[in-house]
């Protein structure tokens, strides 16, 4: 069964490029970004995990631990990591999870048939301190990730955590939000600041935080 928004996310003990990792125990209260890609040694996916690692100081300001796992073997992700920090300059700074036993990429459902052979799609999952699943994606092959778009929803997640408001379209962290619809016109105008209602559900205000 396929894992959705809300669900636990499954723990795991695997063999990484940082050594032996008990998923839970390694994330702890952190939150965690696990993503999956197709195969070292390929143009796409080099480009990725260089990108992560370049991000490493944006995951560290939001409290996020980074993971990657791939069907490979841990002598060829330690082969690969010199090709990615010199095709990107970044150094490899984070796990990458070697699962030729598919432990990993079936728990999470990461392998689709349909996509043309049994490797890894281009999976993320969001996990939350509580260990609660916050966002999935799945992307093709073929298709590089915007690692930025991690970092905005993550963004999104921590503010809606802690105060009553959403994110609207595009939004990206410091712009306008909008007040959560279950509060009156009374206690949004005494809550936040610069309050324009343009209906009466569709209230927006500055970010509080
Ligand atoms: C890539 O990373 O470039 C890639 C890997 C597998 C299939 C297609 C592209």
């Amino acid at each position: 069964m396929s894992l959705r928004l809300g669900d636990e996310a499954p723990n795991f003990t695997v063999d990484t490029t940082s050594g032996e990792i008990d998923f839970h125990n390694w994330k702890a209260d952190s939150w965690a970004v696990l993503f999956s890609h197709p195969a070292d040694f390929t143009p796409v996916c080099t480009t990725e995990l260089g990108r992560t690692a370049a991000l490493r100081d944006g995951f560290e300001a939001r409290n996020t631990k980074v993971i990657a796992v791939s069907v490979d073997s841990l002598e060829d992700h330690h082969g690969w990591a010199p090709d990615i920090a010199a095709a990107t300059g970044n150094e490899l700074n984070f796990p990458i999870i070697a699962d030729p036993d598919r432990t990993v990429s079936e728990l999470y459902d990461m392998i689709h048939p349909g996509e043309g052979d049994t490797s890894t799609v281009r999976s993320v999952f969001v996990i939350d301190p509580s260990n609660k699943i916050r966002l999935t994606l799945t992307y093709p092959k073929s298709t590089g990730r915007n690692f930025d778009e991690i970092l905005r929803v993550i963004d999104s997640m921590q503010l809606t955590d802690a105060h009553s408001v959403s994110t609207p379209v595009d939004w990206v962290a410091g712009g306008r939000v909008i007040a959560a619809p279950t509060l009156s016109t009374e206690d949004v105008t005494a809550t936040f600041q610069n309050v324009e209602e343009l209906t009466p559900y569709l209230r927006f205000v500055d970010d509080p935080s």
